[in-house]
């Protein structure tokens, strides 16, 4: 009588087994965690280095990031309202399909307008927003591909920060203050959180599972 599961034998009504197995697989499930900042506020940072730590642990993950899906996915929008939306719109819709299939889908995205961000969170519904907040002025200073120069020489015109807007989240489940600490503590912290949210297992309960 009873079941075995993930080394652990598991007896009772199969409702029961079933809950219990579904506890046990919950850290696998999909989800998304989406990246929102001005430009140069350390979105690719951060993405790049939860995925990595994602992926030791165990799950499946697919990194989304707003430079590299211009050049594919969404080649040929500009960066006008209606261009930015239809590109977060897409973006979105290729997370909803990741996160179905129990991948963890990272988007790293400037993403300036609250509504359709709120259409994709509602749309994928496991969706963790990550505020990365960065002073205009610290954003400036890094000026990671030198844009801000340009936007502020007036050489590029409608650059988000300098004359486009910016539309911070009223509710992320995260906000990462970069100019107080380093990446790692920041990881730290977003793990931290998705833990909390039941999507991660903290790594003492997976340490000791069998794919390990
Ligand atoms: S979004 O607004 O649609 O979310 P996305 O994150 O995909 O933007 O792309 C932003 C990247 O496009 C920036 O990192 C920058 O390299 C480039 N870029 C070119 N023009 C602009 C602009 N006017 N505003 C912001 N980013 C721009």
């Amino acid at each position: 009588n009873g079941k075995t599961v993930d080394g652990i034998r598991v007896t009772g009504s199969p409702d029961s087994v079933k809950s219990a197995w579904e506890t046990m697989t919950r850290s696998q499930k999909g989800f998304t965690v989406w990246f929102t900042g001005l430009p140069s506020a350390g979105k690719t940072t951060l993405a790049q280095l939860l995925a990595d730590e994602l992926t030791k642990r165990g799950h499946e993950v697919e990194v989304l990031d707003g430079d590299a899906l211009r050049r594919q996915l969404s080649r040929g929008l500009g960066f006008t309202k209606q261009d930015r939306d239809e590109n977060i719109r897409r973006v979105g819709f290729v997370c909803r399909l990741l996160t179905r299939h129990g991948t963890v889908a990272i988007a790293a995205a400037i993403s300036p307008y609250r509504a359709v961000r709120d259409e994709v969170r509602a749309g994928i519904g496991n969706f963790v927003e990550v505020y990365v907040q960065t002073s205009l002025q610290t954003c400036i200073q890094r000026d990671v591909k030198g844009l801000y120069k340009k936007a502020l020489a007036g050489e590029i015109k409608g650059f988000t920060g300098v004359d486009d807007p910016y539309e911070p989240p009223a509710n992320p489940e995260l906000t990462i203050e970069t100019e107080r600490e380093e990446p790692k503590e920041s990881l730290f912290r977003i793990l931290r959180r998705l833990e909390e949210l039941g999507y991660v297992r903290p790594l003492t309960e997976t340490s000791s599972t069998p794919e390990e």
